[in-house]
């Protein structure tokens, strides 16, 4: 029994450490210019993590999100939905290299399911910018929530391509469409969705009818899960 259990943990313990490695997430990234968060969250999707540091009582939320794109002529982008879990209401940031070369960040408001247009968010935002290192888009940015904000929804995607300088639609794989949850940010845990494959069926064809939607969730959302642990992804 006691070997049993040794085996099972170090089992785990490397499926934590593949992960964490394949993600190049919390426990290896060193950000330039002297960046330093205070909280980490490997996302349980698209391997990417949410870097951040925030003050509740101003609001004021410093973050770093890194995901690999599917190339590097691709998007990564990172939300706050205020309305609602999912991609309709997003407050979301887009990084992917502008069409003067350099890497970039533009806002934008989703508002609905066509092509994605950038334009003001309702969060003031500072220091905007990206790099592409190691395969992965760092994306940097400050944002000011209202006064007092601890859990907000968040969304996360990445796409491949970007058109005249406007991201294209991502993949409908269950991870693009499964990459969404709740984070706290004072408590620094995440609470996940569900696990792979909550999407019915019927969702799906939904999303598939729509192939100029970007970012798009399945419409019916489950039960929001309640805050879980960092690691609810084994
Ligand atoms: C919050 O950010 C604003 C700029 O958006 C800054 O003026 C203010 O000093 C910050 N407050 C704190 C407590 O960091």
């Amino acid at each position: 029994m006691a070997v049993f259990q040794s085996l099972l943990l170090l089992v785990m313990l490397s499926a934590v450490a593949n992960f964490a490695s394949a993600a190049g997430g919390c426990s290896s990234i060193t950000f330039s210019s002297n960046r330093v968060y205070s909280a980490c969250s490997d996302l349980p999707q698209l391997s990417s993590s949410l870097h951040w540091s925030y003050d509740a009582a101003s609001g004021n939320l410093s973050l770093a999100f890194v995901a690999p794109p599917p190339n590097p002529d691709g998007w990564v982008a990172w939300a706050v939905n205020p309305t609602a879990q999912g991609m309709i209401g997003c407050q979301a940031l887009i990084a992917f290299r502008q069409p003067d070369g350099k890497m970039g960040v533009k806002t934008y408001n989703i508002i609905g399911y066509g092509p994605v247009s950038e334009g003001p968010i309702a969060f003031q935002t500072s220091g905007l910018e990206a790099e592409y290192v190691d395969g992965a888009i760092r994306m940097y940015g400050k944002l000011k929530l209202p006064q007092g904000t601890t859990t907000v929804n968040q969304v996360w995607q990445v796409g491949a391509t970007v058109a005249n300088g406007v991201p294209q639609k991502h993949d409908f794989k269950p991870e693009n469409l499964e990459s969404k949850g709740t984070v706290d940010l004072v408590k620094e845990a995440t609470a996940v969705s569900p696990a792979l494959g909550m999407a019915s069926s019927s969702t799906r064809n939904k999303n598939f009818r729509s192939p100029n939607s970007i970012m798009r969730m399945h419409m019916r959302m489950p039960k929001p899960a309640l805050p879980q642990a960092p690691v609810t992804w084994l």
